[in-house]
């Protein structure tokens, strides 16, 4: 007799993630799709049975990493003797659809972003070898009532799905063609998950969406049924016992309400961290990046939101090399960047994706002044990053604990900026809510001394 039938039927899953926590988040919910089906998670795809490669398609070396990514299970195939599957799911998945196949021959199904709830079905298919092995059909809806309800939290801090897709069709981006137009999952479903979560021990969640802002989510008929926004969603989840951080990427300024912006001054779960990409500071540029907003916008938003909580951090993507940006271009989102002051930041040569507007827009500028512009652009951020951590030296930050550092003795954890803090301390702390004292500071974290072991979560 060998093992339990469980243990006989168990089979090994192995995903690889690239690109946004949407990515990150959706691999979570594969890996749920699959466990009653018997798919464990193993350490290396060389283990694996099935291998879910979950691609990103936003800039071309994404998509490159996808190819020599699939090249290389292709090799572990044959070793396998065919025995292992290779999906492809994400946005290369969605924009390239068969064409995936046919340049892999090695991909036995692929499936775009809102397919992952139909993995199980097309497995079986695949192993029967009958019928299609794409699946690339947008249908969130389905997609958000067919994922399972309940999520095994992996640590005190969770992703949680509020919202998907893009209709703002800023001509650089190929995400509303890949994950489709924007849509909110209800309220009700949002806090099942988070209830769920919160029993587990999550303490940190964050909001997802590509647009998360956009959200405007059915609430409970009890509530009034009317659609909600971000705000109103991140006042009614703070009540919920357990759950004493929220936090929501990624925002867009057009979405940036009122209520919202009130809500971080009147919500004390609400971080004081906001990520809202601005992606340029000159209005040319930001105009024929179909944007919707000037740079001055963006600059009355940052007030109105320090207004509302003064030591919000705040953090941006910025694209650098767009087609016709000029030196005073350029100079005017170096200015934006010195007259916001960033905790930190995210830049990127544009990179020229096929099928969208910018692709076919003239001016397109030589590698040469994209790095350049960018090691500008990255040194200026690089500085305000350094300095911002700096600024907590001497200060008592609540760090929610989050594991155990790379030293003996030492924890990790998040402070409210969402700040990688490195202490001495037991692992008894693990998902805690702790004092610590920062003493040390540099470009991507801080060092602090244990002060104190918060009473509400122990
Ligand atoms: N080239 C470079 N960067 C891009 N981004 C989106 N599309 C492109 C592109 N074509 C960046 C934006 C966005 C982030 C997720 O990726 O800054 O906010
Ligand atoms: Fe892409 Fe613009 Fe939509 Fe963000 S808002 S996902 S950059 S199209």
């Amino acid at each position: 007799m060998t093992g339990t039938p469980e243990e006989k039927s168990l089979k090994g899953l192995f995903i690889r993630t690239y690109g946004c926590q949407m990515n990150v988040y959706d691999s979570e919910r594969i890996r749920d799709v699959l466990r009653p089906l018997g798919y464990a998670p193993v350490e290396a795809p060389e283990a694996a049975d099935l291998v879910v490669v979950n691609t990103c398609h936003i800039r071309e070396k994404a998509t490159e990493k996808v190819y020599s990514e699939l090249g290389q299970l292709k090799r572990m195939k044959e070793a396998s003797g065919g025995r292992m599957t290779i999906a492809v799911a994400g946005c290369v998945a969605q924009a390239e659809g068969e064409e995936l196949i046919r340049r892999q021959p090695a991909v036995d199904l692929v499936l775009g972003p809102q397919a992952y709830h139909k993995l199980p079905e097309m497995i079986a298919r695949a192993s029967r070898a009958i019928g299609d092995r794409l699946e690339t059909e947008f249908d969130t809806i389905e997609k958000f009532d067919a994922l399972p309800k309940t999520r095994e939290a992996d640590g005190p801090t969770a992703f949680v799905s509020v919202q998907e897709g893009c209709d703002k069709f800023c001509t650089f981006c190929v995400v509303p063609y890949t994950r489709g137009a924007e849509i909110s999952r209800r309220v009700d479903d949002i806090v099942f998950e988070t209830r769920s979560l919160a029993s587990q021990g999550v303490r940190e969640i964050t909001l997802l969406g590509q647009n998360v802002n956009a959200f405007h989510g059915p609430a409970p008929v009890i509530e009034g049924g009317d659609d909600w926004t971000l705000g109103q969603l991140c006042r009614h989840l703070s009540k919920i016992g357990g759950i004493e951080r929220i936090r929501y990427t990624t925002s867009h300024p057009r979405d940036m309400d009122d209520d919202l912006i009130s809500a971080h001054g009147d919500t004390p779960a609400l971080m004081p961290f906001l990520h809202l990409p601005v992606q340029s500071g000159s209005d040319r540029i930001l105009k024929a990046m179909n944007r919707g907003h000037t740079a001055d916008h963006y600059r009355d938003i940052i007030a109105r939101v320090r207004q509302a909580r003064p030591d919000i951090a705040i953090a941006s993507d910025f694209i650098i090399g767009f087609p016709g940006e000029s030196d005073a271009d350029f100079e005017a989102t170096m200015q934006l960047v010195r007259d916001i002051g960033y905790a930190i930041a995210y830049s990127f040569k544009y990179s020229s994706r096929p099928g969208t507007p910018a692709a076919e827009m003239h001016g397109h500028l030589s590698e040469v002044v994209k790095d350049e512009r960018l090691q500008a652009l990255q040194g200026l951020l690089r500085e305000q990053q350094t300095e911002f951590n700096a600024s907590q030296i001497g200060k008592s930050l609540p760090v929610l604990v989050t594991g155990k550092g790379r030293n003996p003795g030492q924890m990790h954890g998040r402070s409210p900026y969402l700040q990688a803090v490195h202490f001495e301390g037991p692992e008894s702390l693990n998902g805690k809510i702790v004092d610590v004292k920062v003493v040390g500071a540099s470009l991507n974290s801080l060092t602090g001394e244990l002060m104190r072991v918060r009473e509400a979560v122990l």
